[in-house]
């Protein structure tokens, strides 16, 4: 990651949000600041905004991952915060190797401070863009991918890369947030989270941009099934879907396929 200095939420705000979202070069430069500077607050926030239905969906998904995660599995965590999901691994899979990599710095540091000491060879977190993986080809059984597709300038482009650090037959484990396919919910989703994370971004930060961002990008992304799309054009089988609240979130168990 590029060592410049950390725009204030301020000068986050002042940004046009949605030429920064439109254009992937952009994006990111917007992105990876918001996250450092919601890192202390994310776990808060993440609970309070889902009204407690994150952590549902989180252990749904780790249900997947313990029905198909191997004894002594590699495990990869992309864009994995403060670690929520790493961390329900390692606890699932005491012979894992697991490895958490997100772009923020400060979530990293979060995430290290939640492993136990006994733990620390087996579970390791890095700084680093998931678009491009410092690990080998085929050397990964799971990956798994909280809210991380969506904040990325090229959601396609980094299933391409998920899919080659994965062993053959090697899952991705994805939730999300997704456009909801009919109009009328998706208006009033989208204001809700526009209004509720504008608030919460103006209260905690003076700084709506950084919470009603989460509607900006919904906006901009694909539904759920498109997203199931994308994943068998990019080289899996969708083995299992789970959508919630009308398609504006989802959970996939994708599968590696063979060339
Ligand atoms: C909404 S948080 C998700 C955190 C966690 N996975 C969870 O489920 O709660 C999105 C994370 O994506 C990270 N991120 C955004 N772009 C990234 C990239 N290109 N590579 C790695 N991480 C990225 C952000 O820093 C942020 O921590």
């Amino acid at each position: 990651m590029p060592d410049t200095p950390l725009p204030s939420p301020r000068q986050l705000e002042a940004l046009d949000l949605d030429a920064h979202l439109g254009d992937p070069w952009r994006k990111q430069a917007f992105v990876t600041p918001m996250f450092e500077h919601i890192a202390p607050r994310y776990d808060a926030f993440t609970r309070l905004f889902s009204l407690g239905m994150d952590a549902r969906w989180k252990s749904e998904l780790m249900r997947w991952f313990s029905a198909h995660a191997g004894a002594r599995c590699d495990v990869l965590d992309v864009a994995c915060g403060t670690g929520d999901l790493a961390v329900a691994a390692a606890s699932a899979r005491p012979g894992a190797q697991v490895r958490g990599v997100d772009a923020a710095g400060a979530m990293i540091a979060r995430a290290v401070a939640r492993v136990h000491a006994s733990d620390l060879q087996r579970v390791r977190f890095e700084q680093g863009d998931l678009t491009r993986l410092s690990l080998p080809d085929a050397s990964v059984d799971v990956v798994l991918a909280g809210y991380a597709l969506r904040n990325v300038p090229d959601h396609v482009a980094a299933l391409a890369e998920l899919r080659r650090v994965l062993r053959p037959g090697g899952s991705l484990l994805t939730l999300d947030f997704y456009r909801p396919p009919f109009a009328p919910w998706r208006a009033l989703f989208l204001s809700y989270l526009q209004l509720a994370g504008g608030s919460v971004g103006w209260w905690w930060h003076r700084a709506p941009v950084i919470y009603s961002y989460i509607a900006h990008s919904i906006r901009r992304y694909v539904s759920a099934d498109e997203f199931s799309r994308a994943l068998a054009e990019g080289g899996f089988t969708v083995a299992q879907r789970r959508d919630y609240l009308l398609g504006g979130i989802a959970l996939h168990h994708a599968k590696r396929r063979d060339a």
